[in-house]
């Protein structure tokens, strides 16, 4: 199949091309284009060492292959110390590169050790996940959780390349291609109809879908780069999303509680007067057909105001969501009550 090629226009000068390429992980010509021969490290994590690391390896022979533990939970700052420390012993200097290849989890961490190691080398993003392809791997934003919230600790890392293969989504578990369906639909919501078509949510369009979404996202942080005002949009349910991640110790993946989070916002929109009922229907069934939570079950609403209190979004203790006015309408509303909150939160147990 052929490859696509996306651009995106960054900051000084920083801009850098998005491949969307079947079978690009262990394409010889693509990888020397992207990656220099000079002192590479591929970080990855341990479960993905056997699917593709050892290929891409294979195609990068004087790389070093690092590895760090599967899950959100390993997402902070004594994963990034343990990776620098690596990457040291591996001889990185200021001209080497270091390979993100896994899910959002290795991106955002080995993105975090390519801004800080030696105050920055060069960082080529290689996304194996669903949400890591159409979301995370695009836009520069890196970075670790800390016991006391989520993504609390990051830099802006603009990567040199993207390369996305989609053929590695043939081994890609069931709940995360879920995942990634969440931050899709919320692509989808914010700026492209054509997101929410239910005949494109299938591997078998994967190319098309994948290019759509991501396009989404580049056309966003190309307007927006440091989220200074409408990249904001790209935390639609993100507020409600990133507590539940906490309150349930990430026992919820990050796309299942985005995916709920898309659905208290619809909820609170719909409260405010902003949206009709019917939009809000209409978008929890499609979420809760493609197998996404639309219900918080036990999860306490006290709980989950407290942990939204801590969002590094609200400023000044105010409140701040992104809602809908509308499909592809997003808004942004700060200082939303408490008790409107609340009466969501209690709605959708
Ligand atoms: P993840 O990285 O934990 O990956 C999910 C699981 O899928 C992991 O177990 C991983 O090993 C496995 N996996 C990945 N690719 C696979 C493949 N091809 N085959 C088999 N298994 C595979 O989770 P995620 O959903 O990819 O990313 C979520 C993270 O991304 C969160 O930490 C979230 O905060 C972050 N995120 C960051 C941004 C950003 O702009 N930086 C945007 C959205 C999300
Ligand atoms: N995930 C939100 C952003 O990249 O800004």
């Amino acid at each position: 199949m052929e490859r696509i090629r996306l651009q995106v226009s960054a900051p000084h000068g920083e801009d850098y091309p998005i491949y969307i390429a079947p079978g690009g992980l262990v394409d010889d010509m693509l990888l020397t284009a992207l990656v220099p021969r000079k002192r590479v490290a591929i970080i990855t994590n341990v479960s993905l060492v056997p699917h593709y690391a050892e290929a891409l390896a294979a195609q990068l022979p004087d790389a070093s292959l690092i590895t760090m533990p599967d899950g959100e939970a390993h997402k902070t700052m004594s994963t990034v110390a343990d990776l620098c420390r690596e990457v040291a012993r591996a001889g990185l200097d200021r001209g080497s590169t270091i390979i993100a290849l896994g899910g959002g989890v290795v991106g955002d961490t080995a993105g975090f050790v390519a801004a800080s190691y030696m105050r920055g080398v060069r960082f080529v993003q290689i996304p194996t996940s669903l949400l890591a392809m159409v979301d995370s791997s695009v836009g520069g934003k890196v970075g670790v959780d800390l016991p006391e919230g989520k993504n609390l600790v990051g830099a802006f890392k603009q990567p040199s390349a993207v390369l996305i293969d989609p053929s590695t989504l043939a081994t890609l578990p069931a709940r995360e291609w879920r995942n990634g369906m969440a931050e899709i639909i919320k692509h989808g919501l914010i700026a492209d109809a054509e997101l929410l078509n239910p005949a494109l949510h299938t591997p078998e369009r994967a190319v098309e879908l994948i290019q759509r979404a991501v396009q989404v996202k580049i056309d966003v942080v190309q307007q927006d780069p440091y989220e200074e005002n409408i990249r904001q949009y790209l935390n639609l349910g993100h507020t409600f999303g990133h507590a539940i991640e906490r309150v349930t110790e990430y026992q919820w993946a990050h796309g299942e509680a985005v995916a709920m989070g898309v659905v208290a916002a619809m909820h609170l929109s719909h409260d405010l007067g902003l949206i009709g009922k019917d939009f809000v229907t209409q978008v929890e069934t499609m979420l809760a057909e493609t197998g996404l939570p639309t219900r918080l079950g036990g999860l306490s609403p006290d709980a989950l105001w407290e942990a939204m209190a801590t969002d590094k979004k609200w400023r000044g203790g105010k409140s701040r969501f992104i809602l809908l006015a509308g499909a592809q309408q997003p808004v942004i509303r700060e200082g939303v009550p408490r008790e409107a909150v609340i009466a969501v939160l209690e709605a959708l147990r």
